[in-house]
């Protein structure tokens, strides 16, 4: 073994391919609409630092997985598991692990009447029960690291659909979350603003932020993921690094898919 490797092993970081403790994991997680079943026993795992992207047709169940692994929406059986605890048990407290799980949904949901500034420390000041002048503080620090720091004043409507969503994105991470789910973070965006959200995305891949993102952003997948899930009729079919999902899927389906898209 050469030197290197001898550091790395000992005291380097882990790579998040090899890290054993997921940050998220769901376990033959169920959801079933009516007779309709729309997860059909997922399991996934989501480890420190990776940025995991969830594709898949429209229907196949990705916004509902992503909405299960918070109880935004009530699982049908299985075990949802974020930094260790059970969601599902009945001992857990939904609020406070609530906190853990930053969300950033194709809405921003954003308040008319309160500024960037405002909206993220509002959410800080509900959530962790901060002060006005502590949120701020923090809320600040978020909107800078999202490049918002010179429109922290203004309104939503005094801002782009990219810089609102980009808010949308401070206030998930300001929580400091051990992880942040994405739901089509750029769908609702005209093209021109994507390229300036999906840039943030990758700048918080960079400094270690979790990820599980569903996307219709391919090209961002197949540059940004260090694993690409597909998913269809509630099912993940396949999932792997991008190399394999775009250039060299094992499954006709996901071939069939990622074609289609390009
Ligand atoms: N609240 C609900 N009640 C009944 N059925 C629902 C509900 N939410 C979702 N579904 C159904 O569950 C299935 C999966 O929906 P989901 O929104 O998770 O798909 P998706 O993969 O996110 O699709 P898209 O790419 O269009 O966003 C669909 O058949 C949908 O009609
Ligand atoms: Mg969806």
């Amino acid at each position: 073994m050469n030197e290197t490797a001898a550091v790395s092993l000992q005291g380097g970081a882990p790579s998040a391919a090899h890290n054993p403790f997921p940050i998220l994991e769901l376990i033959g997680l169920n959801k079933a609409f009516g007779e309709q079943l729309v997860l059909d026993s997922i399991d996934l795992k989501v480890r420190p630092g990776e940025l995991v992207c969830v594709i898949g047709p429209s229907g196949s169940g990705k916004s509902t997985m992503l909405r299960c692994c918070n109880r935004l929406e009530e699982p049908s059986g299985g075990q949802v598991i974020v930094d260790g605890t059970d969601l599902m048990d009945r001992q857990t407290s939904i609020d406070r692990m609530r906190q853990k799980i930053g969300m950033v949904f194709q809405q921003f949901n954003l308040y008319p009447h309160y500024s960037a500034l405002g909206n993220v420390a509002l959410a800080l000041r509900l959530v962790k029960k901060l002060s006005r002048s502590r949120a701020e503080s923090l809320a600040f620090d978020a909107l800078s690291r999202v490049g918002l720091a010179d429109r922290a004043g203004h309104y939503p409507h005094q801002l782009s659909g990219g810089q609102q969503q980009r808010v949308g994105i401070a206030r998930a991470i300001a929580l400091d979350p051990k992880i942040v789910l994405f739901d089509e973070p750029t769908s609702a965006l005209d093209p021109e603003l994507v390229g300036s959200v999906l840039e943030v995305m990758r700048e918080l891949r960079d400094i270690g932020m979790t990820m599980l993102v569903v996307t219709h952003e391919m090209a961002f997948a197949r540059a940004v993921a260090d694993r690409v899930v597909f998913m269809a009729d509630g099912n993940i079919v396949e999932q792997g690094p991008p190399e394999q999902i775009f250039q060299a899927p094992l499954h006709e389906r996901t071939r069939a898919f990622v074609e289609q898209r390009h």
